[in-house]
């Protein structure tokens, strides 16, 4: 099992100070960024777009995760690889040409990524498995911090370390993630989590430090558990 990758979800961050928050947040550990772009339509909440990722890529050079809920998504890919996002996630809800979309990704030098909503089948990944390098299981529904981790979701990560198999594809998993949920979240499979709330819990680096270390000892006592 390769190293956990912990990435913070900015989402619960104070927005008056973001770039203090990612350099504290890194500072405090995290491997990569999470950014959730919701537009208001896709899902409910609406965040924010390209400029703002392009001014955080000047605070940080740790990779810049970008978490696509919006529909549409292709018109805007292009600027949020312009924006210096690193991986670029859609949703397979969002569209009907899922494959196109992954390519064009790929086409603009980006890892390409793919999520799944909870009440979406892992099936919908079947003939698309050579064209992404992550796949994010939604285990809350998109648009809000601070919800509670969807138990079936476990399952589904299962489901889909198997059909990974050897492909070089990283397995994410975003919503709920604390240090409660996630050694089982581990134990399934998961080698990316997201945490937001998690990890935003008190403010300030030295808080940031704690609740990651937090989140890494749980996780390492997924090895322990029968799932
Ligand atoms: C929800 C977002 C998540 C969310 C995670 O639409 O995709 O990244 O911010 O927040 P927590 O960890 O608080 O559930
Ligand atoms: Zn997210």
């Amino acid at each position: 099992m390769p190293d956990l990758l912990i990435a913070p979800s900015i989402l619960t961050a104070d927005f008056t100070r973001l770039g203090e928050e990612v350099s504290d947040v890194v500072a405090a550990g995290a491997d990569w960024i999470h950014l959730d772009v919701i537009d208001g339509h896709f899902a409910p909440n609406i965040t924010f777009g390209p400029a703002l990722i392009k001014s955080l890529r000047r605070v940080t050079n740790k990779p810049l995760d970008a978490h696509l809920m919006i529909a549409p998504v292709d018109p805007y890919l292009a600027a949020f690889a312009e924006a210096g996002a690193d991986l670029i996630t859609v949703h397979a809800e969002a569209g009907p040409h899922l494959h196109r979309t992954l390519q064009t990704i790929r086409g603009l030098g980006k890892r390409a990524g793919v999520s799944l909503n909870p009440a979406t089948g892992e099936h919908r990944l079947d003939y698309v498995l050579d064209d992404v390098d992550l796949i994010l299981v939604m285990s809350v529904n998109p648009g809000f911090g601070g919800q509670s981790f969807i138990p079936a979701s476990l399952e589904k990560i299962r489901r889909i370390r198997e059909m990974i198999g050897r492909r070089p594809i990283h397995l994410q998993v975003d919503g709920g993630v604390s240090p409660k949920t996630i050694a089982a979240v581990v134990a399934a499979g998961a080698d990316v989590v997201v945490a937001g709330s998690a990890v935003f819990d008190g403010g300030g680096r030295e808080s940031y430090a704690k609740n990651i270390a937090a989140l890494r000892a749980a996780a390492a006592t997924a090895g322990a558990m029968s799932v």
